[in-house]
């Protein structure tokens, strides 16, 4: 049977990077079954030509055709548009992708890297975003400035299961320890459901002391932003509801040397979806110079997720041999080389 994976490239450097994360693929040859790529189309620039950003075709395809999917990114507009919404925030829900895992370890030596780094953020991936804007304008008495409201949703079914996908990695880690994320001080009502859902995963019912070896710690959001600065050995596992998630994860990355080194994946129970952490970086885009080892390595967290453990360890050595290397990177990492350079290194170390 062939592995069938949907390639969804979407915007800007999306584009750039998703065709590394195919090659590092095709470069492991026999060593996983043959191989399909089904390109399939999203993205801001898919809603400009046809007026929806995620054509229903997509989702189709990827649920009735796909083993798994890649997606690069999307350009979102910070103005809203009419009609228009995210399409990856979308394809998480349609496709039930509850848990996005984003690991962020270091391989020294990368300038200004810090050396100890090897934390994973498991982020809440189907609400706590999901708002909806009341269609009728509100207007403060008399003063007719308008007024935005957004409605934050945080179920504990969302809660639970996410806390159960924290604990179940934190088992296969060496420091075995969850930071829960949250600002239930102030955010008691929503924030406090998460904790405490969370916090409760090891004693549900028919847990039997799974979780026994498992350490749990929480942080308010802001100085859990600070104290990965500071002092980021003190995380190993940190479990966040969706927006949080995003924050801090791009802050980890900092930390690492840059967002183009990120990967994630985006876990349901039946479907996984790799993607980099990054966006769409319209600043760099079109120039080949975006760094294409986060899409690589989402390629191998992808595989790895669906059971295909030593083509993902082949691929990740080899980024890892890049990185150490440091004759062949993007100028994110203080290097010269172009997206097609790094990616044809990578390649040629699988
Ligand atoms: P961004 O992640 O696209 O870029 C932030 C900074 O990091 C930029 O300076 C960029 O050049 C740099 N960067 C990101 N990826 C890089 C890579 N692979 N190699 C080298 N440098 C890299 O975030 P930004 O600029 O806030 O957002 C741009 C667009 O991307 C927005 O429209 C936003 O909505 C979208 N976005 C989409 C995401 C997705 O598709 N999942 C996630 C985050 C943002
Ligand atoms: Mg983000």
């Amino acid at each position: 049977k062939s592995l069938k994976i949907g390639m969804i490239p979407a915007d800007g450097i999306g584009r750039e990077v998703l065709p590394g994360a195919k090659a590092a693929i095709q470069a492991l040859g026999s060593s996983i079954p043959t191989t399909e790529f089904i390109d399939l189309q999203a993205g801001f620039e898919c809603f400009q030509k046809t007026g929806t950003a995620l054509p229903d075709e997509t989702v189709e395809v990827l649920k009735n055709e796909c083993d798994c999917a890649l997606f690069g990114a999307v350009s979102s507009p910070s103005r809203k548009v009419f009609g228009y919404s995210s399409p990856i925030v979308a394809l998480r829900k349609k496709m039930d992708l509850y848990a996005n895992i984003r690991p962020v370890s270091s391989v020294a030596p990368i300038p200004n890297e810090q050396p100890t780094i090897d934390l994973v953020v498991v982020r809440e991936n189907t609400e706590c975003l999901g708002f909806s804007i009341s269609k009728k304008k509100h207007r403060l008495l008399g003063k007719g400035a308008p007024k935005a409201r957004a409605t934050r949703l945080i179920t504990e079914y969302a809660s639970r299961r996410i806390g159960e996908m924290a604990f179940k990695i934190a088992l296969t880690r060496p420091r075995k320890h969850v930071t829960i994320i949250h600002k239930s001080n102030v955010l008691s009502v929503t924030d406090g459901l998460f904790r405490e859902t969370v916090r409760g995963v090891p004693t549900l019912p028919g847990m039997n002391g799974k979780y026994d070896g498992v350490t749990v710690a929480e942080q308010l959001v802001d100085s859990a932003v600070y104290r990965l600065f500071r002092e980021p050995h003190i995380y190993d596992v940190m479990v966040a509801p969706n927006l949080y998630g995003d924050i801090i994860s791009d802050a980890a990355a900092a930390l690492v040397g840059s967002l183009g080194l990120v990967p994630s994946v985006n876990a349901g129970d039946s479907f996984v979806m790799g993607e980099p952490v990054h966006g769409s970086a319209p600043d760099i885009a079109g120039k080949d110079i975006a760094n294409p080892l986060a899409a690589i390595r989402s390629a191998a967290l992808m595989l790895r997720q669906l059971g295909y453990r030593n083509g993902a360890a082949r691929i990740e050595s080899a980024v890892d041999d890049v990185i150490r290397e440091g004759r062949y990177l993007t100028p994110d990492l203080g290097g010269k080389s172009s997206t097609s350079e790094v990616v044809s290194q990578v390649v040629k170390r699988i």
